[in-house]
């Protein structure tokens, strides 16, 4: 057993929090072995495009936890999970995760390296030599806490459903059609526990280069990432990429974080999500499409607090459509992700992963101690599924496997693993060598019973009144 699964294993008998699991579903048994030669034809064989949609801030207990789905581990088919008010003094009482959240969250929970920290260990600083050893693992007792802190003057009840509560199977309607059509990982997390922008730099190259928080080097008008990503591995042997954005002000534009982009006078390929739906609709897709919603207030489409769910529900609705009516259908594999979990809570510990390089990252919590990071363990889980005429109806995926062969969750650098093997790459950073990969999840059949559309979401219930200076969304 991979010493990650063992840590996990040791967490939940540790987890005061912890209920009685029921056995998850035995993954079916495929035909093909990630990593293989047979799985690496197969997939060259029948994906050609490539499509990932990378939404913002959301993690599997919060976003997926009403899906009763057999096989994911979640609030309603594992739980309640809970939560104490106060880490340090019991008698305050516990809180519980229940059914049914706002369509927009006021009060965004904290997704700092640090804050992370408080969430999944209880302290702002945990002894990293603990960590690396197993002996400090992650209980992930913190969330209720930290929330509580962090906007100390408001109602402390509805402050923690803010980070506990999960959507209903009807709230989500786009995504539980989508996992009830295509395949969920139940062991997806992101590279970083920390925030945005970091965790979409190794999406997308394998590392965060160091950075540990949404700093200047991520603007487009620096674009201070001097590593190797996607876009340039595509450029250079041939292969055709656009990033799509939504927001025009490229606040949100991935591939404009990274120097080469300018140097090599590619900026022009970050394109408007318009040029999406013409290029889906007339068979013009490049090999890989890389879609960033627009983040993050209300009336943007990621999912980020405050936007509503249901507005992104619509554009991973919209994106969808696009894909199942377009040309390219019958070659193409959607990856719906998220970057990270946003400060929402999440049961499942994460595990240790490989370094990708030997940077490291320092932050000052809010208590005013330092804490260095040295990017050597995975955040939370987010929801993350394949979508493809290729993959299997309503499955889900459990833990994966390395190319050592090893039994390891899945993360955001399970992308550039398996992109690797379509495109012929080797992996970018020893945490994209130690990735499991996902080829094998590609069957040797095409699928004709894939739905045409899919339901339409509605907004619903919005105003949380955690907050003191109580906000109304418009
Ligand atoms: C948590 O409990 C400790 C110990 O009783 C106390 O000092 C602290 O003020 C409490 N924190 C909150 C936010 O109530
Ligand atoms: C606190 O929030 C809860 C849950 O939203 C609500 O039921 C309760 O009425 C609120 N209490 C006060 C004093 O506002
Ligand atoms: C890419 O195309 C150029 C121009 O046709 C060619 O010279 C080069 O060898 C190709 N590179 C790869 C890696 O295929
Ligand atoms: C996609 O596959 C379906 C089912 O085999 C077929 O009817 C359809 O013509 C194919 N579409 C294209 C564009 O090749």
């Amino acid at each position: 057993m991979h010493i990650s699964s063992l840590l996990g294993l040791l967490a939940f008998a540790t987890a005061a929090s912890a209920v009685p699991h029921t056995a998850p579903k035995m993954a079916a048994k495929r035909s093909q072995t990630a990593h293989s030669a047979s799985s690496i034809k197969n997939l060259k064989n029948n994906i050609k495009k490539v499509v990932v949609l990378e939404m913002e801030n959301r993690s599997v207990d919060n976003l997926l936890g009403g899906q009763t789905i057999e096989g994911l581990d979640n609030p309603i088919n594992n739980g309640p999970f809970c939560n104490p008010y106060n880490l340090t003094n019991p008698g305050q009482g516990t809180v519980c995760s229940q059914a049914g959240d706002l369509d927009s969250i006021l009060d965004d929970p904290d997704h700092s390296v640090t804050g992370n920290n408080i969430e999944f260990y209880g302290t702002f600083t945990p002894n990293n030599d603990d960590i690396a050893s197993g002996k400090l693992t992650p209980v992930q007792r913190g969330f209720v806490f930290e929330q509580l802190r962090q906007y100390s003057d408001a109602n402390k009840t509805s402050l923690a459903q803010q980070v506990l509560n999960y959507y209903t199977e009807d709230q989500v309607p786009v995504m539980t059609s989508l996992v009830q059509n295509y395949l969920t990982f139940n062991h997806w997390h992101s590279d970083l526990p920390g925030p945005t922008a970091p965790n979409r730099a190794y999406v997308l190259s394998g590392t965060s280069a160091g950075h540990g928080s949404n700093d200047q080097a991520f603007d487009a008008d620096v674009h201070g990432l001097t590593q190797r990503s996607i876009f340039q591995q595509l450029t250079e042997t041939n292969r055709t990429w656009k990033n799509y954005i939504t927001d025009p002000s490229e606040q949100m534009a991935d591939a404009l974080f990274f120097n080469w982009v300018y140097t090599s006078g590619n900026q022009g390929l970050a394109v408007p999500l318009d040029d999406f739906y013409s290029d889906a609709a007339s068979g013009t897709l490049p090999d890989f499409s890389f879609i960033d919603p627009s983040c993050c207030g209300v009336g943007t489409t990621s999912m980020h607090p405050t936007g509503l769910i249901s507005d992104g529900e619509t554009l991973i609705r919209d994106v969808y459509t696009a894909l199942r009516t377009s040309p390219h259908w019958n070659e193409t594999l959607l990856l719906l992700t998220f970057d990270e979990t946003g400060g929402f809570h999440d049961h499942v510990p994460p595990p240790l992963a490989p370094r990708p390089d030997d940077l490291t990252y320092t932050e000052t919590a809010p208590n005013g101690e330092q804490y260095i990071f040295s990017f050597n363990r995975l955040g939370g889980r987010v929801p993350t599924l394949l979508i493809s005429p290729w993959v299997e109806q309503g499955v889900v995926e459990q833990k994966g496997m390395n190319s050592n062969g090893e039994t390891v969750s899945y993360s955001a650098s399970s992308l550039l693993r398996t992109l690797g093997y379509l495109w012929d790459f080797e992996p970018f950073t020893p945490r994209v060598g130690g990735a499991a990969s996902f080829d094998h999840l590609i069957q040797s059949s095409m699928r004709t019973d894939t739905p045409d559309s899919l339901p339409e979401p509605s907004a619903f219930a919005r105003i949380m009144n955690g907050k003191s200076t109580q906000q109304q969304i418009q």
